[in-house]
């Protein structure tokens, strides 16, 4: 008798069908880049994302996504998305950088991460401290315990440069101002950002971004699937989830059952096992080209999807024809 053979993850590259999810994403938001409208951005994506999502073959349970059930519509924690299949986890972001889509600034990228079940960071969306590199150096060469300026003269020293060669990338922002100052006291230059850390964190694990370390704080989950970018790319880096109320620091504690809400993360604490990660760009910035609109009637995506396992990153340049997929869906 024929059994059948038990899914495996490692048969199957889920991250090439999540890609038409977050095009899907990316198409709908582009619509509203530099028309000062976050929030409308922000619900273009939402909604094309969760439709696109229905006709991936899993059976997804949203792990990270737009909010607590209250508080989202579509893609909160807990929403199950796809059409059936093998159970995941899955981590969205619809609109990553949402001022930056509604200023037409650089970086801002439509993302999912899926993961076997159970294996991403389970936490309230509050602020989450991070620090990131690239795999060019060993892992614990920065420590998120230190001060940045012991973390760029031990990375200069793991890089065989001096600090003065190295920079630094953060959001800027005024809870910064003290760690940035101190950098640039190493000689180290500081890249400061208006918004985007996922492509940040990502930044430091390409040879060409001219990044060679994250470090601030900023959403934690967006530090969930940067990390899910980290891993695939080899790079490394560590976390700790940041409260600025007690009420936040108790719904963590329900939510992370018996582990300590504030203790150090390190990358498989944030996401485990074999995890896909898969991102396409909205406006073009430091991973992605944004969408583009062709006089030819299409609009051309630039996407990345990125493989834990494999170690394989994979560039998708894809062409939709707007009028077409007009008729076929409600993207466009
Ligand atoms: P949105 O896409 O939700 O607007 O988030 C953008 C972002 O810059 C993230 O990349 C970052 O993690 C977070 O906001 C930082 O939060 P804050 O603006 O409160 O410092």
């Amino acid at each position: 008798m024929l059994m059948a053979k038990p899914f495996r993850l490692t048969g199957r590259n889920l991250g090439l069908e999540l890609v038409r999810v977050t095009e899907a994403a990316a198409i709908a938001s582009d619509h509203w880049t530099g028309y000062g409208n976050k929030i409308e951005a922000d619900g273009a994506a939402v909604k094309a994302m969760r439709e696109a999502f229905d006709n991936v073959a899993i059976n997804g349970t949203v792990a990270i996504g737009e909010g607590e059930m209250d508080q989202a519509p579509m893609l909160y924690i807990g929403e199950k998305v796809g059409c059936g299949g093998p159970e995941f986890d899955i981590a969205v972001d619809p609109l990553e950088g949402t001022n930056l889509c509604a200023r037409s600034l650089p970086n801002a990228l439509t993302v999912i991460a899926l993961a076997e079940k159970g294996q991403f960071l389970h936490a309230p969306d509050v602020y989450m401290e991070k620090i990131a590199v690239g795999p060019d150096v060993p892992e614990n060469v920065v420590d998120i315990d230190a001060s940045i300026t012991t973390n760029l003269r031990e990375l200069a020293k793991a890089k065989g440069k001096s600090p003065s060669d190295l920079t630094l990338c953060a959001l800027e922002r005024d809870r910064h101002e003290e760690m940035i100052a101190k950098a640039r006291e190493t000689g180290a230059r500081v890249r400061l950002l208006s918004d985007g850390d996922v492509a940040a964190v990502i930044a430091t694990c390409l040879p060409l971004s001219g990044v060679d370390l994250y470090a601030g704080s900023g959403g934690a989950p967006e530090g969930v699937l940067a990390a899910a970018a980290v891993r695939c790319m080899k790079g490394h880096m560590q976390a700790r989830l940041l409260f600025e109320n007690d009420q936040q620091l108790q719904r963590a504690k329900i939510m992370m059952k018996d582990q300590d809400p504030k203790r150090r993360l390190e990358l498989c604490d944030l996401a485990n096992g074999h995890v896909f990660f898969c991102a396409t760009g909205v406006t073009p910035g430091y991973l992605l080209e944004g969408v583009e609109n062709l006089d030819t009637g299409y609009r051309r995506t630039h996407s990345v999807v990125m493989r834990s396992e494999t170690g394989t990153i994979r560039y998708i340049r894809a062409y939709h024809h707007v009028a077409t997929k007009r008729l076929q869906t409600n993207f466009f």
